[in-house]
C-alpha cells in the first residue's frame, strides 16, 4: 500500500490550489472517507452528502457490493481494449440492454462522452437512415442545457463561463427554450434538416427545473411525427434519482399507482451516466434500437476504456443494488415528504423563495439577487451544522443526497437545513 503523511484541510486545499488547475471553485472541506450517506473530513468531522457528487452516488458511498465486485474484478482482469473481447462487456450489456429496454448499448465512460456519443449516433443515422443532406443534418437542444464541457456540448450552451473564448464552436444545433412545446413544433415543422432533439428531462444544472406535466410526452410524439430522435440525457435524473428507473420512464415503480403524473416516453436514444456506477468509476452509455446503433461501424467510435471488465462488473453491481434496495420507491417517499416539509418552512420565509424538484433532485431558490453570494454562505454554514450541499447558478442550491437514505436521516437533514436557514432571515 502506499503510505501518505497526514494531512490537514488546509494543507490538501493549498495543494490543490497550488498544483491543480482552478477549473472549480469547491467548497472548503476536504473529504477522505465516506460510507452510505455520510462522509468525514480528515480531521474527522462527519457530515451528511447532500450533493451525491451531483447525482453519481445514488448507491451511497463505497456500497459493499459495489466495492466488492472493483476488487474481484480488479484482481482478474482490467483492461482489453476493444482490440480483443472480454468475458465481462458482453455480459454487462445483455443486462443492462434488459434492464432498460433496448436493443443495444455503446459504453463509454464520461457523461460529456456519452453526449458526443449520442450526437454522432444521431448524424450518422440522419444521413443514412433519414436521408437528410450530408452536412446538412441539425439536432435540437434547450435553452440552459447542460451537457458537459466538451468543445462541441459548449458549442451549444448558452451558460457564458463554459464558452467564453472556447470558439470557434461546432455548427449544427439549433436552441430553443426548454419547456416549450410550441418551439418545438415550429422548428420541428419548418426545418427538414432536423435529426434530434437533445434534451434533460430535468435541468439540474440549471436549477432542477421540472418540465410542465405532458412536455416530454407531447415532444416525443412531435418527434416521432416528424421522424426526429428523441435523445434524452438521463445522466443526471437516471438510475432512480427521480423516483423512478428513469425520469422518462413510464413503467415507474413508485409505490404511487396513480401514474397519470408520469411522463410515459421511451427515448430513442438513451444517455446514462454517473450512478450508472454507483459513483465508484467513471462509467456512461448510450443506448437505442437496432435500427438506429446498426449505423455504427468499427473505427466509427470508441474509447481505450469503454467497456473494459472492471466498467463492466461494477455497472452491473450498481444497477443490481438500485433494484434491491428499492432505491427509486425510496427516492419517491423521500422527495415527497422532503418537499412537504420545505415548503411548510418557506411558507413563513423570507430567505427562501421556493422548493422544486421529483424524487431526491431538488433545489430550493434563495430569496436574494442572482450574483449575490447568500446561497454560497447557507452553504458554508450548512457545513458547520453537519451538511455539505453546494449552490448552482449564484442563488439555487441543489439537493440530492445518496438514494440510501432512511427517513429519519432525512428528517435530521431537513432539521439541519431548516435550523441553518433561519439563522439568515431577517
Ligand atoms: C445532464 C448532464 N449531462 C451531462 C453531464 C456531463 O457528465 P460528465 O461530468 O460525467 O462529463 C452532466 C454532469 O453534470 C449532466 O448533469
Amino acid at each position: 500500500m502506499i503510505h501518505l503523511e497526514s494531512i490537514t484541510s488546509q494543507e490538501a486545499m493549498a495543494l490543490e490550489n497550488k498544483y491543480g488547475a482552478q477549473n472549480y471553485h469547491p467548497l472548503p472541506v476536504v473529504l477522505s472517507r465516506g460510507e452510505g450517506v455520510f462522509v468525514w473530513d480528515v480531521e474527522g468531522r462527519k457530515y451528511y452528502d447532500f450533493l451525491s457528487a451531483y447525482s453519481s452516488l445514488n448507491q451511497g458511498h463505497c456500497h459493499p457490493k459495489i466495492v466488492d465486485a472493483l476488487i474481484e474484478q480488479s484482481k482478474r482482469l482490467t483492461l482489453t481494449s476493444r482490440a480483443f473481447y472480454n468475458d465481462m462487456l458482453g455480459r454487462y450489456e445483455k443486462y443492462a440492454t434488459n434492464y432498460f429496454k433496448y436493443d443495444k448499448m455503446l459504453p463509454m465512460n464520461s457523461g460529456a462522452e456519452a453526449v458526443e456519443t449520442a450526437i454522432k449516433l444521431c448524424r450518422k443515422w440522419a444521413y443514412e437512415v433519414k436521408g437528410i443532406d450530408i452536412n446538412r443534418a441539425e439536432i435540437v437542444v434547450c435553452e440552459n442545457n447542460f451537457h458537459g464541457r466538451t468543445t462541441t456540448i459548449i458549442s451549444f450552451s448558452n451558460d457564458p463561463v463554459a464558452r467564453k473564448h472556447f470558439g470557434p464552436y461546432t455548427d449544427g444545433f439549433i436552441k430553443i427554450p426548454y419547456n416549450n412545446i410550441e418551439a418545438l413544433e415550429h422548428v420541428l415543422s419548418t426545418n427538414p434538416n432536423i435529426a434530434g432533439f437533445l434534451v434533460e428531462p430535468i435541468q439540474g444544472e440549471a436549477g432542477v427545473y421540472v418540465p410542465t406535466e405532458g412536455y416530454l410526452k407531447q415532444a416525443k410524439a412531435l418527434c416521432e411525427t416528424y421522424n426526429v430522435l428523441f435523445i434524452a440525457d438521463e445522466i443526471q435524473t437516471g438510475i432512480a434519482r427521480t423516483g423512478r428507473q428513469l425520469a422518462t420512464c413510464g413503467n415507474c415503480t413508485c409505490p404511487n399507482k396513480d401514474c397519470s403524473n408520469t411522463p410515459d416516453v421511451k427515448p430513442d436514444i438513451l444517455v446514462l451516466g454517473k450512478a450508472l456506477s454507483g459513483g465508484l468509476y467513471p462509467v456512461s452509455a448510450v443506448m437505442s434500437s437496432n435500427e438506429i446503433m446498426n449505423v455504427i461501424q468499427p473505427g466509427n467510435h470508441g474509447s481505450t476504456f469503454g467497456g473494459n471488465p472492471v466498467a463492466a462488473a461494477v455497472a452491473m453491481a450498481a444497477l443490481e443494488v438500485v433494484k434491491e434496495e428499492k432505491l427509486a420507491e425510496n427516492a419517491y417517499q423521500l422527495g415527497e415528504l422532503f418537499r412537504a416539509e420545505m415548503n411548510k418552512y418557506i411558507a413563513n420565509s423570507n430567505i427562501v423563495k421556493l422548493v422544486r424538484g421529483k424524487g431526491l433532485l431538488n433545489a430550493i431558490v434563495i430569496n436574494d439577487a442572482k450574483d449575490s453570494d447568500t446561497a454560497w454562505n447557507i452553504c458554508l454554514k450548512l457545513r458547520d451544522n453537519g451538511l455539505l450541499a453546494k449552490p448552482t447558478h449564484g442563488n439555487m442550491i441543489r439537493f440530492a443526497p445518496p438514494l440510501v437514505m432512511t427517513e429519519e436521516q432525512l428528517r435530521d437533514c431537513v432539521d439541519i437545513i431548516i435550523k441553518t436557514l433561519k439563522s439568515f432571515e431577517d
